[in-house]
């Protein structure tokens, strides 16, 4: 249920609460701590990775839409691929698309120190001209969408035209932290997202802190 509090944009949950839920629903393997605290072992990485239940709902939704080819735009150092490689099984394939070359090397072992080095792919270089080279291998299951917000608007364009019907798109800061409504070169390019996902999709955008768009195409 919503209470009136909740409508006007209270929100129930805290660190406290966020940090019990994860560990009870959301736990890490030795793998998954591995690539989680790589930003604290290097400080050259960012900690922007998704929330522990984060990833953990993007490895069920994989897992429940029984997904076998999935493409990832923003590796980081191969946590949420982890996640993704989990749920598409030893007959599945990910492919994931980083952008520096630092990361993808860090994502690589992590991926492999994580078991799963046999059905992931790292590829390196800009999101919009590695997509443009895996259209053979399509059509794809699922497209996770987790990198340059500028351009969202591009890789949803790209998914629409290479997932199979009733393919799954999945985009993390769909809120473009706190700026979707507003006048940025980001901002702009998410809301078009938004806009085509509601076109050929059926969708929803859950209010997770910034926000995670998810859709099945038509
Ligand atoms: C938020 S992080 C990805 C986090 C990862 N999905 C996870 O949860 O473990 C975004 C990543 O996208 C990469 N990136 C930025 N611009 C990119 C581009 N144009 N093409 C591909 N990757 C890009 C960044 O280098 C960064 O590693």
């Amino acid at each position: 249920m919503a209470d009136n509090d909740s409508r006007a944009g209270k929100r129930y949950d805290d660190p406290a609460i966020r940090g019990y839920l994860d560990k009870l629903h959301a736990a890490h393997d030795p793998g998954l701590e591995r690539a989680f605290t790589t930003p604290q072992q290097n400080p050259d990485i960012p900690a922007i990775m998704l929330s522990p239940s984060e990833a953990k709902m993007v490895e069920l939704l994989v897992r429940m839409h029984g997904s076998q080819k999935v493409v990832e735009v923003g590796t980081l150092v191969g946590y949420s691929a982890l996640r993704i490689a989990a749920a598409i099984g030893p007959a599945g394939k990910l492919w994931t698309i980083e952008y520096d070359p630092k990361h993808a090397e860090i994502a690589r072992a992590n991926i492999a120190a994580g078991g799963h080095g046999d059905r992931v792919e790292v590829l390196v270089g800009k999101g919009v001209d590695v997509l443009a080279t895996l259209e053979g291998h399509g059509p794809f299951d699922a497209v996770f969408i987790d990198a340059d917000k500028e351009s969202y608007h591009l890789y949803g364009a790209w998914a629409t035209r290479n997932l199979r019907r009733g393919g799954l798109i999945i985009a993390d800061n769909a809120y473009v932290f706190g700026n979707l409504l507003g006048d940025t070169a980001a901002g702009r390019s998410v809301k078009q997202l938004h806009e085509d996902v509601a076109t050929h999709y059926d969708s929803v955008c859950i209010p997770t802190p910034d926000g995670v768009l998810i859709g099945i195409k038509k």
